[in-house]
């Protein structure tokens, strides 16, 4: 018996030794420890030593066993740290290699003036109001002094859904909606999109506008001259003057027409202000009294101005935007040059 295990012992060495990975250590491990491997068979051959003997050779084959495991311990230890050395080499990540790029969206002009209009208002302490783009005519023309037969109607072309339902042509129109529900002060800035039946190359079907509407007892156009001075200011410049012209809306009286010094020629007159060193950026009045009667607000007691402005208009005045189909067309080419 001892023999027999003496040999076996240097089988197991010599299998050992060509043992290259986990798996054909477990094989290996598995010839001779396993339930049919050979030691166990020497186990089985228990049955034909004489009963006095077993207790002793039950013991040297015991010993032999865990011999054996410490062997094959042994060797698994190597051979995992060898194979996570290969794991490690084989998953090495070179950090020093450039990231792969992302593709990150720019803001359209539209929305980086739309913003920027916000954040000047809002810090005025302007509230922000989004009417429906679906109106009704009296919203959208009545409650702003523009009756059925008016002349000033035609100054817009409106898309028609029914006969009283229409797609906005104004922003104007949130301005009775926020005067029937608010009492004054009223200071709300109303930015949406409005619709008109023009389309050539300054005008689109759909455009955005940006309204204003300040109502408060004593509200004079002085204020509105100073707050615009000041909004002309913080959107083309610090050099930037502000002049107001007659102009004629429905809904205000008196209304005007603001023009901004040219902020490209300095007012000396270019390509930009056609030679006239102004130009035009919105309009603008005080709020007219039939319009706040029609709302439920006394215009013995309060006043108010109101103003407007085309949001393409501003973003192609400031960024230099010589085309405003560009605007609407979605090219990434051009929309990837307007970064914050
Ligand atoms: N709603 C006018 C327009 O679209 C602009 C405007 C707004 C004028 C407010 C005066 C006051 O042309």
């Amino acid at each position: 018996m001892q023999e027999k295990i003496e040999q076996l012992k240097v089988k197991i060495l010599e299998a050992v030794k060509s043992v290259n990975s986990s798996k054909e250590l477990h094989e290996t491990k598995m010839k001779f420890l396993g339930k049919t491997g050979e030691v166990s068979d020497l186990l089985k051959g228990m049955r034909e030593v004489p009963k006095e003997e077993r207790p002793a050779v039950g013991k040297i084959i015991n010993d032999l066993r865990v011999w054996a495991e410490g062997v094959f311990d042994e060797i698994e230890e190597k051979i995992k740290k060898i194979e996570l050395e290969a794991r490690y080499k084989a998953e090495a990540i070179d950090v020093t290699l450039p990231g792969k790029k992302t593709a990150t969206g720019a803001y359209h002009p539209n929305t980086l003036v739309k913003n920027e209009l916000i954040s000047i208002f809002s810090g005025m302490g302007f509230e922000i109001f989004e009417g429906p783009e679906i109106e009704n005519d009296y919203y959208n023309f009545t409650a702003l002094n523009t009756p059925a037969d008016h002349p000033a109607r035609d100054m817009q072309d409106t898309f028609y859904i029914t006969e009283d339902l229409l797609l906005r042509t104004q922003t104007s129109a949130g301005q009775i909606r926020v005067m029937e529900n608010k009492k004054p002060p009223i200071k709300i800035l109303s930015p949406g999109k409005v619709y008109r039946s023009d389309d050539d190359a300054t005008h689109s079907p759909m455009f955005s506008q940006m309204e204003g509407l300040v109502v408060d007892e004593g509200v004079t156009l002085c204020d509105l001259k100073g707050m615009l001075d000041e909004f002309a200011k913080k959107i083309f410049g610090e050099n930037v003057k502000t002049r107001l012209r007659p102009s004629y809306f429905p809904f205000t009286e008196p209304s005007v027409e603001v023009d901004v010094s040219c902020f490209e020629c300095g007012g000396k007159g270019c390509r930009l202000c056609k030679g006239t060193g102004w130009i035009e950026v919105l309009g603008a009045g005080m709020v007219n009294r039939h319009v706040l009667e029609g709302c439920g607000v006394d215009p013995d007691k309060y006043s108010g101005f109101a103003f407007g402005m085309g949001i393409e208009r501003i973003a192609m005045l400031k960024y230099g935007i010589n085309n405003m189909k560009l605007l609407f067309e979605g090219d990434v080419r051009f929309l990837k040059q307007f970064k914050d």
